[in-house]
């Protein structure tokens, strides 16, 4: 077999064989098929598509493109979260503590920036000294000994959509529902989840704009982890415009952490509690949503949510007093508030246009293995179905250059739309 007959079968729309997918993941894997093949192919993918049984056998093969992980001997039930990305999605970073401290240890496996949407890694890494390149058998006893990790992909797990991931970035192949679905799914399966929730984002900033992609997407991951044996649900949520107020690294990580204590944009707060409600009743510690939410609910009450996370940065040698005192956090040079243009109620927040000036600031990259700087981005001060004034702050840029933040200004500026008339909040979950 040869990889670039593969790549010509898929560029003229033809259904692949197990064999020949395998064949090629394996050779992308081990080096012996180069990144411009890869590359080559992920477009054909993106452009022609693949049938479910093409997906389910690329997610099978990067699964196993390198160890899978058996937790069975760690926790009693391995339960995973994973989104499908978006602009000021950090939920992770406040669920997984949520759910922990109600007793259902976590351990997940997140992923950098891809394309407009921001990364749970490259937000965890504005805090000095996190790491996110823990070892698997670092990852099992971090689990055992304090119930919750938050790390990179370790290289031997699904190594294969680390490298996949990483030229899907830079070279305009994110958006592809089977890459996104493999992507995703072998991910999960490779580190060892024995039950999934799955938040799969839909609206202008999400890689799935329609609800009904989101939702061809949402049914292919769940027949995937059925397939795979693993019990898996998947939530259709809003991503129109940015999730709660912060889009940026540090600026996302201040606002996950506040929401421990409890304090947070409404729709971040209520979006957290309902993940969390469905991560605790899919690991069996909660009998229902409405006491999974409680739960949730209750753990940030009593701080008990805050104190794992400060449990998890410490055991990952992130610096601790950042959690205590978010004013620790690098702060840009340039903060400045843009103005509304005229009075009225907010009808439209586009949210891949903040996502793609967030990157435009520097808060994402433009190709494979750029610095990003943590500081800068921006916080949303006023949501769809807002009433606002003429001359009112809409948004806040936190930016180091300046002519950077008058690029950002024009272009968030345009993300925005008005109405005359009353208009409802958007609604957080569709199904
Ligand atoms: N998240 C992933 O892990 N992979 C994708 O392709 C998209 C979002």
């Amino acid at each position: 077999m040869r990889a670039v007959d593969i790549i010509i079968k898929k560029r003229d729309k033809q259904e692949l064989t197990s064999q020949e997918i395998e064949f090629f993941i394996k050779g992308f894997t081990n080096g012996e098929i180069p990144d411009y093949q890869a590359s080559a192919f992920a477009m054909a993918i993106l452009l022609n598509g693949m049938t479910p049984f093409e997906t389910a056998d690329l997610t099978l093969a990067m699964a196993n493109s390198g160890q899978v992980l058996d937790l069975s001997k760690v926790v009693d039930i391995a339960v995973d979260k994973h989104s499908s990305g978006g602009v000021g999605d950090k939920t992770s970073i406040s669920v997984m503590p949520m759910v922990a401290a109600c007793g259902l240890p976590v351990g997940k496996m997140s992923g950098r920036g891809l394309g407009f949407s921001g990364g749970t890694l490259d937000k965890l890494e504005s805090v000095p000294g996190y790491r996110v390149d823990l070892s698997t058998d670092e990852f099992k006893k971090q689990l055992k000994e304090k119930g919750i990790v938050l790390t990179g992909q370790s290289l031997d797990l699904a190594p294969a959509d680390g490298k996949m991931y990483a030229l899907r970035d830079v070279t305009g192949t994110v958006p592809s529902m089977p890459l996104i679905a493999s992507s995703i799914m072998s991910k999960k399966i490779a580190a060892g989840a024995q039950a999934i929730v799955l938040d799969v984002k839909t609206g202008l900033g999400a890689f799935m704009q329609t609800l009904e992609e989101a939702r061809v997407l949402a049914n292919l991951m769940v027949d995937i982890g059925r397939l795979a044996g693993r019990k898996t649900v998947a939530l259709l949520s809003d991503m129109n415009q940015p999730l709660g107020s912060a889009v940026g690294n540090a600026l996302e990580m201040v606002e996950a952490i506040e929401l421990l204590r409890g304090r947070a944009p409404q729709d971040y707060y209520e979006h957290c509690l309902h993940v969390a409600a469905h991560v605790l009743v899919l690991g069996q510690r909660a009998k229902d949503l409405d006491e999974g939410r409680a739960m949730a609910q209750k753990s940030i009450d009593d701080g008990s949510a805050l104190e794992k996370l400060r449990v998890l940065v410490q055991a990952q040698g992130g610096d601790v007093s950042y959690v205590d005192d978010v004013s620790r956090f690098e702060r840009a040079k340039y903060v400045e508030a843009a103005k509304s243009p005229r009075s009225g109620f907010i009808s439209q927040i586009h949210a891949r246009i903040v996502g793609e000036a967030s990157v435009t600031l520097g808060a994402g990259r433009a190709k494979k293995g750029d610095p990003i700087d943590h500081a800068v981005g921006f916080l949303i001060l006023k949501k769809v179905g807002d009433k606002v004034e003429a001359g009112e702050p809409l948004f806040e840029i936190h930016a180091n250059d300046e002519a950077k933040l008058a690029e950002a200004r024009t272009n968030v500026l345009s993300a925005y739309q008005f109405s005359d008339e009353f208009v409802p909040p958007l609604p957080l979950f569709y199904e």
